[in-house]
């Protein structure tokens, strides 16, 4: 696989000043080297800067940093379209979560390009449901899979391109959502994997019956991953820590998974805060857990196939 890295310094998204150090600290972390050693050719397009960012507003007073945060959406919907338009995968460095407002309307639009259809699979304590009309907390880091999904109360944002039905999102690993974000989940039929479901089940079913879905549609397959999927223990450069997140082994067993099914085509890596890191190992976990998507194992047995 070729891979094309994108820097996404975004802190506007929430009001923790620290995620723009993020592709920082997965370069640091020795995410380029860990992708070609495993056989895949890398091209780091350094970290993207906006040059102006016109003035904004809406009608909910509480949103902050409307303006940057419309300014990136556009930046990274251009670059993530153009980084698959060249046949890669792009792997955006975050930046707090409202760098999905962008990345994944630019892979919505090179799949309607090539006529193929989207899914998003969101590996995150959050469900990220808020409009920009229902956050309480002014975060727009709270409010991407709304906007993924054609949520009414983005009239400031530009159409998402081609939303993508609700039955194509997967939220996996939630345990904090809002009483406002619950209401319009109940409305909408995403599958959602709370950190319920994955106790009862387990973690390996309800992500094999999601993939098998995309590979049976033929789909293009967006994977974002928030720091705060992982337990606060193993992962605590974060914001917005809640316990009972994925361990180790679990995570790593997703990764592995993604990686066996051969569906994933762009990656977001969001959250990352390395000023609260503890000597850079949220920053190495994350980079360990990329490795294990693009193919990383103990033992090379011969692996489940979705063909
Ligand atoms: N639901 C909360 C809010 O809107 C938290 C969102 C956290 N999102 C994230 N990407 N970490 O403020
Ligand atoms: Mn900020
Ligand atoms: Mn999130
Ligand atoms: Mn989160």
């Amino acid at each position: 696989t070729r891979t094309i890295l994108i820097g996404a310094p975004i802190d506007s998204g929430q009001r923790r000043p620290g995620c723009l150090m993020g592709p920082a600290a997965f370069r640091v972390a020795g995410i380029a080297a860990a992708i070609r050693e495993l056989g895949h050719e890398v091209t780091d397009w350094g970290d993207l800067a906006l040059t102006d960012v016109p003035a904004a507003t809406c009608s909910n007073p509480a949103v902050d940093q409307l303006p940057e945060t419309l300014a990136w959406t556009g930046l990274l919907t251009e670059k993530v379209d153009d980084a698959l338009s060249a046949g890669a995968m792009p792997v955006i460095l975050g930046g707090d979560h409202s760098l999905a407002l962008g990345s994944v309307a630019g892979a919505a639009l090179h799949a309607r390009r090539v006529g193929r259809p989207l899914f998003l699979l969101w590996l995150d304590a959050h469900s990220d449901f808020h409009t920009p009309m229902t956050t309480t907390s002014g975060n727009l880091h709270g409010t991407p899979v709304a906007y993924i999904a054609g949520r009414d109360g983005f009239d400031a944002f530009p159409a998402f391109p081609q939303p993508i039905p609700p039955s194509r999102i997967c939220l996996y690993g939630i345990r904090s959502v809002d009483p406002a974000e619950h209401a319009a989940l109940l409305r909408h039929d995403l599958a959602i994997n709370d950190m319920r479901v994955l106790d009862e089940q387990g973690i390996v079913a309800p992500l094999r019956a999601f993939l098998s879905k995309v590979h049976e549609a033929g789909g293009l397959l967006h994977v974002s991953l928030d720091v705060d999927f992982l337990d606060p223990s193993i992962a605590p450069a974060v914001g917005t820590t809640v316990p009972g997140g994925t361990t180790f082994r679990e995570a790593h067993l997703v990764m592995e998974l993604l990686h066996e099914s051969g569906l994933v085509t762009s990656l977001d890596l969001v959250e990352l805060n390395p000023f609260l890191d503890d000597r850079g190992r949220t920053a190495k976990l994350m980079v360990d857990l990329v490795g294990s998507l693009m193919g990383k194992k103990v033992f090379d047995r011969p692996t489940r196939s979705y063909a």
